[in-house]
């Protein structure tokens, strides 16, 4: 299967560390944000990946990634999107041509996790597939809800909902069939005015077509200073560090 990374946005709230970088680039301890997703992919087994950039830092990304050959992939494209803010289903838009109308693993660049996948990926056939993870604060997420009357059964999906339906965060690690294209391309702005990912796996709940796993093992979503620091401390302790 290919990979698709996203990798744009503007970082505002990690200003003024972003105001000469992107936020992908920033370190997790010894190496920048975005090889950890990278290594994500290459761990599942996936080879061949587009990364889909934007902002004002965009050309940063070849000095660092070059051909993604010392990251473990034999095949690195890049993707431009046009508007930084258009959301991540816009981001997603991007990559249809290099899809080829097959599916993807999409994965965000500021998710980082030691999590396995490559049996979901290896497995997968048609549909989607979302992983979620319990934690603390599900409101600064996409939420899932599930059936009342089914506990596990999902029903759909809110993004960062002032009442969590759930104790789950969808994490921003996706596996699409090809239809995800043509959904994201009928989208509509969200009220935050963007295109929504979670408005593309609720076309997969509604389809029936939906599955979901939990995720094994440490996942963060650096967005944040504090965030930031804490992906910065669990991967420094990881790899060896005595703080
Ligand atoms: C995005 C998605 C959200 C998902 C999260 C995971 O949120 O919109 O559904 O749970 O990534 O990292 P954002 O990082 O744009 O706030």
């Amino acid at each position: 299967m290919k990979g698709v990374i996203l990798a744009g946005g503007l970082g505002t709230r990690l200003y003024p560390l972003t105001y000469a970088t992107n936020k992908h680039l920033l370190p997790i301890y010894d190496e920048p944000m975005i090889y950890y997703p990278i290594r994500t992919l290459v761990r599942a087994g996936i080879r061949e990946a587009m990364i889909v950039v934007s902002g004002p830092h965009s050309g940063q990304f070849i000095s660092i990634l070059k051909n993604g050959k010392e990251l473990g992939l034999n095949h690195l494209e890049y993707g431009y999107q046009d508007n930084p803010t258009g959301g991540l289903a816009d981001g997603l838009k991007v990559a249809e041509d290099f899809a080829e109308g097959k599916p993807i693993t999409f994965i965000l660049g500021d998710n980082v996790t030691d999590a396995d996948i490559s049996k979901s990926v290896t497995s997968f056939t048609t549909g989607s597939v979302m992983f979620l993870k319990k934690v603390p604060d599900p409101e600064r997420f996409g939420v899932p809800v599930f059936d009342k009357n089914h506990p596990k059964k999902l029903v759909g999906i809110v993004e960062k909902p002032v009442h969590p339906p759930s104790q789950y965060a969808s994490v921003g690690l996706y596996l699409f069939d090809h239809r995800c294209f043509s959904v994201a391309r009928k989208l509509k702005l969200s009220k935050r005015g963007q295109l929504e990912i979670t408005d593309v796996q609720n076309y997969y709940i509604r389809d029936g077509s939906m599955k979901w796993e939990e995720l094994k093992g440490y996942w963060h979503d650096v967005g944040t200073f504090d965030s930031l620091l804490a992906a910065n401390v669990y991967w420094a302790k990881e790899k060896g560090l005595k703080v």
